[in-house]
C-alpha cells in the first residue's frame, strides 16, 4: 500500500502536465524519475485521473522499456552484454557485480534498496567496451578490480 505522499506527488505530476490523455506519458516520465519505478497502483490512479483505461496506461507503460513496474535500487547499474562488451569479457562484470551485491539473474536488487543490477543489449559506447553504467553514467573499459573499487565507492558514500 503506497503512502498518501505517491499521489500527492502524482496530483503535482497531473497539474502540471494537464487533466489530459496525452498526458499519461509524461506524467509517466515525471512519476519514474521520481520513484525510479511506476508503481502500479500509481498508474491505475493516474489513468482514472486523466480518463484513460487502465488497459491502455497498461499496455504504454509496459510498450516502453524505460517504464518498469519493479522496485529499483538507488543505483542502477547497467551492464552492457552487447557484442563489442561481450568479446571484451563484459560477463566477468557482471559476474564480479553479482558476487559483490550478492545477486543473481533471479535476484536483481539488493534487501536494502541501495543496488539494482541489469543487462543491456548494447549502451552506444562499444568503442569504451567492456561498459556498464551507474544511474546513467559511464564507465568506460571496465574490469572485475574496477567494479570491486567502484561498488567499495559507492557503499562508502553511503555509510
Ligand atoms: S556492445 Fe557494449 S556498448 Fe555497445
Amino acid at each position: 500500500m503506497l503512502d498518501r505522499s505517491y499521489f500527492d506527488k502524482a496530483d503535482e505530476f497531473i497539474a502540471d502536465h494537464g487533466k489530459d490523455k496525452k498526458s499519461l506519458i509524461p506524467i509517466m516520465q515525471d512519476i519514474q524519475a521520481q520513484y525510479r519505478y511506476i508503481p502500479p497502483e500509481l498508474l491505475s490512479y493516474v489513468a482514472k485521473k486523466i480518463g484513460v483505461t487502465e488497459a491502455k496506461a497498461y499496455s504504454v507503460a509496459t510498450f516502453y522499456e524505460n517504464f518498469s513496474f519493479d522496485q529499483k535500487g538507488k543505483y542502477v547499474i547497467k551492464v552492457c552484454d552487447g557484442t563489442a562488451c561481450h568479446v571484451r569479457k563484459g560477463t566477468l562484470i557482471l559476474e564480479r557485480l553479482y558476487k559483490e551485491l550478492g545477486l543473481s539473474d533471479g535476484k536483481k536488487t539488493t534487501d536494502d534498496m541501495l543496488f539494482t543490477v541489469e543487462t543491456v543489449s548494447c549502451l552506444g559506447a562499444c568503442g569504451l567496451a567492456p561498459v556498464m553504467t551507474v544511474n546513467d553514467v559511464v564507465h568506460p573499459s571496465m574490469t572485475p578490480e574496477k567494479v570491486s573499487e567502484t561498488i567499495k565507492k559507492l557503499k562508502e558514500d553511503e555509510a
